[in-house]
């Protein structure tokens, strides 16, 4: 099982003040298997690892084979919760220069639909228009505009290149069972759906479809990720709390909080982790950041952004505190060579692996860290694959849960981001927006 260590935020807070949240804990996590707490609609997650059978891994599996015979390149149309997971499990597992190498048989996955960017939209039609590829158009709403519009050019882009029929084989649409766009669209033209189930909310969902298609479409074990996931579902709510790492992890973040530490840097020393960062970044933004509260989720890839950042975590304020994903064994090794004039110095390295000089910048950092008044939660997985990233996976978004309930929101829903479609909309004149753009023109 992944590991979750606290002792390097004992200096800031005490062990006792942590073993106060036993209580609380408890009746957060209760809360949660009762469906008793705010925002209870959208508790599908919670068994959904060990819910999943057979018969919805074959089909998705089996759509995963079709896309898979029939592109080069898919691209995952999705926002937020509808594309984060997936790309976080994808870039973890696959060798980092994968979009360079000979994509027979194994799809590169590209991303659309996550920015408005009209270079990024020209620069992937472009790339596109050589390629024989797929889309897997995913919006829960199905009105998202960063995804439909996307949606729009490459659905037109990939009809006039290989005809409607062939379009319909290779477009897949994982949306709402009934409500939306994009399922009135996907019934119309009859392609493949999947159902992103009512109770799921977006950044909850990667172990749906939404997450679990784009992964077996790049060739990934997708029962073991859930597999990883069920096995830490099994973590009781009733375990004491320093044998349940889920809460202990929720009970430390949160006195942290309490104690002033405002900002959870999530630490990495491997750059292929770095959008399982930008996926916790979501899933703990979207959820505790309201009511004026909540821990500001950032990241660092580390030991890249110690030459960047590094400055600033050793002596800037003091309100952060830092949670570093450890990777024990890395899959691939590389032994450092004698060289016999030794001009770079480096001799005193030679017939080490790299990863010993990884681990070593780790436990420095650690060291300097914690002495510079930065408290350290460390969470180490033994390997890098799909079994234990679904148990990270399951690890965050429970904690993630219960941490929302012990700081007092609702963790499951995110009203915060209306704001900005509404000003957009106003802007851009959109149909039923008058009075809107009436009040937003007059500030401008
Ligand atoms: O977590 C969430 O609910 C959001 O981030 C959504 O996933 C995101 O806004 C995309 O929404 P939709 O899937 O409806 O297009």
């Amino acid at each position: 099982m992944i590991q979750l260590n606290i002792e390097k935020v004992f200096p800031f807070v005490s062990k006792e003040s942590i073993l106060n949240y036993e209580n609380k804990v408890k009746e957060c996590a209760a809360s949660l298997e009762k469906g008793s707490g705010k925002g209870s609609d959208y508790l599908g997650w919670l068994h959904l690892p060990s819910s999943i059978n057979n018969i919805q891994f074959a089909e998705i599996e089996a759509t995963a084979k079709v896309l898979r015979s029939k592109c080069e390149v898919v691209v995952v149309a999705g926002i937020g919760g509808s594309y984060l997971g997936a790309k976080a499990v994808i870039d973890a597992l696959s060798n980092s220069f994968s979009w360079l190498q000979n994509t027979k048989n194994n799809p590169v996955i590209v991303y659309a639909g996550n920015n408005i960017s009209e270079d990024y939209l020209a620069e992937l039609t472009a790339f596109l228009s050589e390629k024989q590829f797929g889309i897997i158009n995913i919006s829960k709403s199905g009105t998202t505009t960063e995804t439909a519009l996307a949606f729009r050019l490459l659905k037109t882009q990939l009809e006039n290149q290989v005809g409607k029929a062939e379009a319909q084989q290779r477009i897949v649409a994982i949306t709402d069972k009934s409500k939306g766009a994009l399922r009135q669209l996907a019934t119309q033209e009859g392609y493949k759906t999947f159902v992103i189930p009512d109770n799921v909310g977006g950044r909850y969902s990667v172990l749906t479809p939404v997450g679990l298609l784009p992964i077996a479409v790049a060739g990934f074990d997708i029962r073991q990720l859930v597999k990883g996931a069920a096995d830490m579902e099994k973590k009781g709510n009733n375990l004491p709390l320093t044998e349940n790492p889920i809460a202990l992890y929720a009970a430390t973040r949160n006195e942290l909080y309490k104690q002033g530490k405002k900002i959870e840097l999530l630490v990495n020393y491997h750059p292929k982790l770095h959008f399982v960062s930008e996926w916790w970044k979501q899933l703990y933004g979207e959820s505790e950041g309201k009511d004026n509260k909540g821990i500001f989720p950032a990241s660092v890839d580390f030991t890249t952004d110690l030459h960047s950042m590094g400055q600033w975590i050793q002596e800037g304020e003091r309100i952060i505190f830092e949670t570093v994903i450890s990777i024990a064994t890395p899959n691939k090794k590389v032994l450092i060579p004698t060289d016999k004039e030794n001009l770079d110095g480096l001799n005193f390295l030679a017939g080490k692996r790299v990863d010993e000089v990884n681990k070593m910048a780790e436990l420095g950092t650690q060291l300097a860290h914690v002495d510079g008044g930065v408290p350290n939660i460390k969470i180490v997985l033994p390997e890098l694959n799909e079994y234990y990233l679904g148990q990270l996976i399951y690890f965050f978004e429970k904690a993630c849960g219960i941490s929302g309930y012990l700081l007092g929101v609702n963790p499951f829903d995110q009203p915060g981001v209306e704001a900005y479609k509404k000003n957009m909309f106003a802007l851009l004149e959109k149909p039923g927006y008058e009075e809107a753009t009436k009040e937003i023109k007059a500030q401008l």
